[in-house]
């Protein structure tokens, strides 16, 4: 749930790791700090964004060629200057940052406390800097014997960095569940919790497994086993560009990528099929194939947004597959003791690919004999590592807490995967297949047609953006679009809103309706077209103010709403990738015209790596 960067070699250290926590700040960003050798092991951290750490350092002698960074979004104590990251050991001799969560760290700072370590903050990770410490004094050992040998004691989640007084040329660094991307440049090494630090300065980089421990001394780099096996680093070459991460003239990250997305669905799709023969091809599933097709029931596991595309694709399986499929939150999941039986296909969806639950839902699950398969978008990610297959979104990093270009890549991948089961299992027809794969074709173009509507949209933002409450409804493939609407709106704007499937507002939800209250309706042509009508008149007759979402040429719903947008028309299966848009646009200028900050919502963080 952090952002951790280190640096040695023969340039500057410092400000390589302050741009590169600028880049990881999607990550936390309520405290950060900066750990550097020279002569000194010295640190400073502050409450606040990185930029504050960055005026708070301004005046103090920042030099040196080896140092560590950290951004911080809370676990164990408030956000301010103590419990901030680096931490020193009671010593002050080594100093520590960590992403994750040491699980036994209360018993082993209680431990500590008698052994006679004091502490200064209410952060597990100074238990983890003081074990260690402790570890070295009692065995009389190195730093990276210590390190390795507290490996064995904490219990959780790290990717950590160490740095020693005693060692100035040496960094230590290890990981268990949490990230760690080692980058290898000419007679320099960058580590980071992803590559968007590291890429700027080398392409060639190393994914640290878990209880792998990285040495880099001298120039020189060791990983080793947590059993102290030497281990060859698997070298990958990463395609990231720097043009990539970076804002591109957008003012934040989240409208940047919602204006990718005819880019990104393409992306998605490329190489994956050809539309003349009817041909669709996906490296990740086809040798599973046989097994998808055979499947007895397909689970998905997610959070979040990525669970609305699950929801999405729950229909689309099940039209066009036939297998029964449940959609569950990875967070319920792990924790129940769910039904899973070895003919069972478990797909995992995750944009970040390390959130600790889909994670742990993945783990269960595999441990009772499924098959399990990855939908990731960030390449050589922990959930991409810990499936069976997979397929990957080819989204591009997706900076912005709130979730947008992922959203759309996963349907599309989802959709995909849909058509290839659905057509092995002969449950498909070639003829609707062959038009399904036309139209999805046609999406990318359609989705810069709904890019072309943002004026008007925030033209309606205007009028609702000192609303206090919305509700937002859809039917059949528009119901998890009801949902990733009210998502994106109470998370980036902290208005309350709520998604339902339409027919179920009679239930419950139309008492909450009067004047005062915006319903956003998702209601392109499909199956329940009249269906959602008479849902529109309902909220209507109770004074509800209504922002339709409809298909172009609809002469309708705008005798009866308050607001239309028109997307244009498409195939309902694929209504989710065009009706999905306005939202998005709709809940950003609202965020924005509250003055909230969209790319970094308060109390969220973009990979959940906490249960
Ligand atoms: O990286 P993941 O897709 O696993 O993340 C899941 C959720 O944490 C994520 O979708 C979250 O809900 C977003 N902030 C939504 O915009």
């Amino acid at each position: 749930m952090c952002g951790i960067v280190a640096y040695v070699g023969h340039r500057e250290a410092c400000p390589i790791i302050i741009k590169g926590l600028k880049r990881l700040e999607y990550r936390g960003y309520d405290s950060a700090g900066i750990a550097l050798m020279n002569g000194d092991l010295n640190v400073y951290k502050k409450k606040g964004k990185v930029a504050d750490l960055e005026a708070f350092i301004s005046d103090k002698d920042v030099h040196g060629n080896i140092g560590m960074g950290h951004t911080r979004w809370a676990t164990h104590g408030e956000p301010n200057d103590v419990n901030a990251h680096p931490h020193y050991s009671s010593s002050r001799n080594i100093a520590i940052i960590h992403n994750g969560i040491i699980e036994n760290y209360a018993a082993l700072k209680t431990l500590l406390i008698s052994k006679g370590h004091t502490f200064q903050s209410e952060t597990d990770s100074e238990v983890f800097i003081n074990l260690i410490e402790d570890i070295r004094i009692n065995n009389n050992c190195t730093l990276v014997e210590a390190v390795r040998l507290a490996l064995h004691e904490v219990v959780g989640a790290y990717a950590i960095v160490v740095l020693s007084k005693d060692d100035p040329n040496q960094l230590v660094a290890a990981r268990k569940g949490s990230p760690l991307v080692l980058g290898i440049g000419k007679g320099e090494y960058f580590l980071a919790s992803d590559a968007t630090p590291i890429i700027e300065y080398t392409n060639e980089v190393v994914y640290l497994k878990d209880y792998e421990l990285a040495v880099i001394k001298d120039g020189e780099l060791d990983i080793r086993s947590k059993e102290d096996i030497k281990q060859t680093p698997y070298i990958q070459h990463l395609e990231l560009t720097l043009d990539s991460i970076e804002k591109g003239g957008y003012e934040h990250f989240m409208l940047k990528e919602i204006f990718e997305q005819p880019r990104s669905i393409m992306d998605s799709m490329r190489g994956r099929m050809i539309v003349e023969s009817n041909h669709l091809m996906m490296g990740g599933i086809r040798e599973f194939e046989n097994k998808f097709a055979n499947a007895e029931r397909i689970l998905i596991v997610a959070c979040g947004t990525s669970w609305h595309a699950g929801l999405v694709a729950e229909y689309l399986i099940e039209d066009f597959a036939r297998i029964p499929v449940e959609v569950e939150y990875a967070s319920e999941f792990r924790y129940r003791n769910p039904i899973v039986r070895e003919r069972d296909i478990v797909i995992a969806i995750s944009q970040s690919g390390e959130t600790a639950d889909t994670l742990a839902a993945i783990e269960l699950a595999k441990s009772k004999g499924a098959t399990i398969f990855g939908i990731c978008n960030v390449v050589g990610s922990s959930i991409a590592r810990a499936t069976d297959a997979g397929a990957y979104t080819h989204a591009g990093p997706e900076i912005g807490v709130a979730s947008t270009k992922a959203f759309t890549a996963q349907v599309t991948v989802l959709t995909l995967i849909s058509m290839i089961i659905g057509s092995k299992r002969g449950t498909l027809e070639t003829s609707k297949l062959h038009q399904l794969m036309a139209e999805l074709e046609n999406i990318p173009a359609k989705v810069e047609q709904a890019l072309a509507l943002d004026e008007q949209i925030k033209r309606i933002a205007a009028q609702y953006q000192d609303a206090t409450n919305f509700i937002y409804l859809g039917r059949g493939y528009n119901y998890p679009v009801a949902l990733e609407g009210a998502l994106k709106l109470k998370e980036i704007s902290y208005i309350h809103a709520e998604g339902y499937p339409a027919a179920e507002m009679k239930h419950g939800p139309i008492a909450l309706i009067d004047e005062q209250m915006p319903v956003v309706v998702i209601a392109t042509k499909d199956s329940s077209y009249e269906k959602i009508v008479s849902n529109i008149q309902e909220v209507r007759a109770r004074k509800g103010k209504v922002i339709a979402v409809v298909t172009e040429g609809d002469t309708t719903i705008p005798t009866m709403a308050d607001h239309v947008i028109e997307v244009p028309e498409t195939s309902e299966h694929l209504a989710p990738l065009l009706s999905v848009i306005p939202l998005q646009l709709l809940s950003y200028h609202i965020a924005v015209m509250r003055g909230c900050n969209v790319d970094q919502p308060r109390n969220l963080a973009k990979s959940v790596t906490v249960e």
